[in-house]
């Protein structure tokens, strides 16, 4: 199986409710590399920019303002197949729904405040991850 990259977000009320490691862990113990990593407060045109896919969506306003409500970390995340196992590890977007260990499950508050943000394919992996980070930034 191919190594992926694949970008990931500590949202605002995991850094609020100092998370980042514990949600770390989960990474790791699943053989995912944090091969880079930043803290940020994203203003509203940059959040309103990675997430310009959903403009037309009825959330699109609340999901900026929510991402924008704190710090976030960015991060990129390294490894075999990571693009889905990232999205297995992390559970279903709504709470609700998320599978038992999944980071969702453990520690999402609602279907906005959900703790983390993952890619949803390989090619949007790569565009994720060139929004937050160049190249001499990951360091694998
Ligand atoms: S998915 O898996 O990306 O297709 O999920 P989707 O349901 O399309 O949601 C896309 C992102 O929007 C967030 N979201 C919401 N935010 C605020 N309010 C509501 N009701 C809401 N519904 C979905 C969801 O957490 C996804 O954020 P990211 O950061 O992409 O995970």
């Amino acid at each position: 199986m191919a190594v992926e990259r694949t970008l990931s977000i500590l949202k605002p009320d995991a850094t609020r409710r100092n998370l980042t490691g514990k949600i770390n862990a989960k990474f790791e113990e699943a053989g995912l590399r944090i091969v880079a990593q930043k803290r940020l407060h994203l203003s509203e045109a940059q959040a309103g920019a990675f997430y310009a896919v959903h403009k037309e969506r009825p959330f699109y306003k609340d999901l900026v303002a929510f991402m924008t409500s704190g710090p976030v970390v960015a991060q990129v995340l390294e490894g075999e197949n990571a693009v889905a196992k990232n999205r297995e590890i992390m559970g279903a977007t709504n709470p609700a729904n998320a599978a038992p260990g999944t980071i969702r499950k453990e520690f999402a508050e609602s279907i906005e405040a959900n703790s983390v943000h993952g890619s949803d394919s390989a090619e949007n992996a790569a565009t994720e991850v060139a929004f937050f980070f160049s190249g001499i930034e990951i360091v694998g």
